[in-house]
């Protein structure tokens, strides 16, 4: 077992984090829309072989998650995707889960899917060249949610989803998103994200899974989008670092937070004021998806022949996460390099 803290060291240690790239197509059909730039499997390829080519994915990118469709497609040289990855020295990692589907007995939230046949497509992907997974729950904030029936369905989902993978010989990224659409306060936010994590390590340890063999990826404490309360990036961190040491046993080896609807700046800033503060064992990095490919994407739409300048794009935002992991990002810098 000792062979997946390897995987999971290997992939958000050393200041590295993880580029989150599994959009499904229906979500990458969204992105693509939203820069007027047709949805299709060459342009939605064109696009992730440009950042998984990129210098910075050898000093900053520990892991890539993909979608099914890309792990079993070619880069322009011929190249299969997963070994384009793993050329930069990262490790290639894949999204298992099958989507959120509305959950029976409470309309309003939603349950992951995706258990049914995982263990002959975890074989698959082994083979294709992944070395580790991942499945998403999801949860709204509102005065009765997330239920007691999504936080117990979800947590039950994620931990036998987790031992599977860690049965295939991958590393799960276990992630209970706590979304921060609504108007609940960071309070609140802190109050729910540590029940939903509670539960999530107590099935965890139910299922026998090897803590030490995951890696964590939730949301950071914030404010939903539509309350009014301002908060400091230093105290986001306060309630983040606490929340986690408080509902994360010690044997797991890092956290990995997901950007969740925040700019590139704002998730930039709240990382490296949490690792200002992380006097955890966990290291404590990122698992972006948007806040690492936002400007890179609206440069591509704009200059879809300009290979080297999305790189460009892409590599300042992977070495401001970077630094952001490491607690050495600063205003000032992020100015001076863009
Ligand atoms: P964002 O960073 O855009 O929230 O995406 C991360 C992710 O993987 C969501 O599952």
């Amino acid at each position: 077992m000792s062979e997946l803290n390897d995987i999971a060291l290997k992939v958000i240690g050393n200041g590295k984090g993880i580029l989150a790239a599994d959009e499904s197509t229906g979500t990458m059909t969204k992105r693509l829309d939203s820069v007027n730039v047709e949805s299709s499997s060459k342009n939605r390829l064109i696009f992730r072989e440009t950042l998984f080519s990129s210098e910075s994915m050898k000093n900053c990118i520990g892991g890539v998650i993909l979608y099914d469709e890309t792990i079993k497609q070619s880069g322009s040289s011929g190249k299969k995707i997963p070994l384009l990855i793993s050329d930069s020295n990262a490790v290639p990692g894949i999204k298992v889960d099958t989507g959120a589907k509305v959950l029976a007995g409470s309309s309003d939230e939603k349950i992951t899917e995706g258990l049914d046949g995982l263990r002959e497509r975890l074989k698959e992907y082994y083979k294709l060249g992944a070395r580790f997974t991942k499945w998403r729950a999801v949860y709204v904030i509102s005065k009765e949610y997330p239920s007691k029936l999504s936080i117990i369905s979800n947590a039950h989902a994620l931990a036998r989803y987790a031992a599977l993978a860690q049965e295939s010989g991958m590393v799960p990224i276990v992630e209970p998103e706590v979304l921060m659409d609504g108007s609940h306060t960071a309070e609140d936010c802190y109050q729910k994200t540590s029940e939903v994590i509670k539960r999530c390590f107590e099935e965890l340890i139910l299922n026998k899974v090897d803590l030490k063999g995951i890696i964590l990826k939730p949301n950071m404490i914030l404010p939903g989008s539509k309350c009014e309360q301002k908060i400091s990036s230093e105290d986001i961190a306060k309630f983040t670092v606490k929340c986690l040491k408080d509902s994360v046993p010690s044997e797991v080896p890092g956290i990995a937070f997901l950007s969740g609807g925040q700019t590139e700046i704002e998730a930039t800033e709240n990382l490296n004021s949490i690792n200002k503060i992380n006097n955890t064992n966990f290291v404590m990095t990122y698992s972006y998806g948007r806040a690492l490919q936002q400007s890179a994407l609206k440069f591509w739409s704009k200059n879809i022949e300009d290979t080297k300048g999305t790189q460009a794009t892409f590599n300042h935002r992977a070495n401001m996460c970077s630094l952001a992991s490491q607690g050495k990002w600063s205003k000032d810098i992020e100015k001076q390099n863009s």
